[in-house]
């Protein structure tokens, strides 16, 4: 398996550098430039290593607009995202760190995959098959985003890395063994990372399990998109395609009711600014919408406009919920990359997922995975400007 890996990566870089060469010797200077921004290209460094040595691996991925995509194996994380504004001006529009050991420290799971439960988990607690699970509890009473030690804070195996005329792709994989973080069943999951030609970034998930279980899996990554640390998010303009949410206690756990958003600050069902009524949300906004589409089927979730660059990002997803969270716990503690201060609501989070608390609410979509059946779905983000 190791060596199929690494045979992979050589083939995928050295793909990259002959494919590169070759066209030096066939043509003019000026003209392989212009052929090779017409490529998808993958190139890989070391990001830094982990306190026990090993090495993680920070993948670059290239389209030939300007997009920029990088994702190292601790956390299965995207690290950054570069697309071009209106004027083709190439910024950063997700926060995170510079360095490996950024995200070794304690941080709000800045670009990482969240598992195996995203979210909370009222109590840490649910039942299963007559019995009663008991998980690590690491927000309050509750559990949240996988427990104390999440698939954020696991180093990924890298199985696949690999491009071609229309999309580079990372696929990153990682056994949960039986009873981590209070979980049952051994859960080998995957999450492919893919690039494509036509300015989309696409998640793909997969997981299996030896025993019934509960999934749940997201990316987790904060959203700027005038630019990583250049000011807060409440004049991005959002449209979430829901017409309903899943109100929460003050534990951030969903009620079980299913509430209409028409005539209250949680209607974003025709674009608005963020800022526009957050005032009138208790905290802010960190709640579960319940998609229109129903999950299921890659369907539009959200579409984030950002005027004074122009940048759009549409999100599709086969899940039935997205958690829109506007970054309160951001208090100016945390220096992220370039040195920038990431103070209140300076990013944005659209979680794709089921809702919170799902293993206690037999009323909401199931999370339950058996032997046997296979757990997948797809995210996808699409970068355009206006
Ligand atoms: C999620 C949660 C928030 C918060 C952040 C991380 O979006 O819903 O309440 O925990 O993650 O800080």
């Amino acid at each position: 398996m190791r060596t199929k890996f690494l045979f992979n990566i050589i083939l995928a870089v050295t793909a990259v550098i002959v494919f590169g060469c070759e066209k030096k010797n066939t043509a003019t200077a000026q003209e392989s430039e212009v052929k090779e921004k017409k490529e998808m290209s993958i190139t890989k460094e070391t990001f830094g290593k982990m306190p026990d040595g090993q090495e993680i691996t920070l993948y670059t991925l290239t389209n030939p607009n300007g997009i920029k995509a990088k994702i190292m194996n601790y956390g299965a994380t995207l690290v950054s995202l570069e697309t071009p504004d209106r004027d083709g001006k190439v910024t950063d529009i997700t926060l995170g760190f510079d360095t490996l050991d950024g995200y070794l420290t304690e941080h709000p799971y800045f670009g990482v995959i969240v598992g195996r439960y995203a979210n909370r988990i009222g109590k840490g607690r649910f039942m299963l098959d007559g019995v009663e699970y008991k998980l690590a509890t690491n927000n309050g009473p509750n559990h949240l985003h996988g427990g104390i030690k999440g698939f954020d804070k696991v180093v990924w195996k890298v199985d696949d890395v690999k491009a071609n005329d229309d999309t580079a792709a990372v696929k990153l994989s990682y056994l949960s063994k039986n009873g981590e973080e209070g979980y049952p069943g051994n859960l080998t999951c995957s999450v492919i990372y893919t690039l494509t030609k036509d300015n989309k970034l696409r998640i793909d998930y997969e997981a299996k399990t030896d025993k019934t279980t509960v999934v749940n899996m997201t990316n987790h990554a904060y959203w700027n998109l005038a630019g990583q640390g250049s000011g807060d998010i409440l004049g991005h303009e959002l449209m979430l395609n829901a017409d309903k949410y899943t109100p929460v206690d003050e534990g951030l756990i969903p009620t079980g009711e299913i509430k209409d958003v028409k005539d209250s600050p949680m209607d974003f069902t025709k674009p608005m600014t963020i800022g526009s009524r957050i005032d009138q949300v208790t905290g802010g906004y960190d709640h579960n919408y319940v998609l229109n589409s129903g999950g299921g089927k890659l369907a539009l979730a959200a579409r984030v406009y950002e005027p004074t660059t122009g940048r759009v990002m549409e999100i599709y997803t086969t899940e039935p919920g997205i958690q829109f969270y506007s970054g309160n716990f951001l208090d100016g503690s945390i220096t992220g990359k370039s040195g920038k201060v990431y103070k209140k609501h300076y990013g944005f989070c659209l979680e794709t997922q089921h809702f919170p608390d799902s293993p206690n609410k037999p009323k909401f979509p199931s999370v339950v995975l058996k032997p046997g059946e296979k757990y997948t779905t797809v995210t996808v983000h699409k970068f355009s400007t206006k």
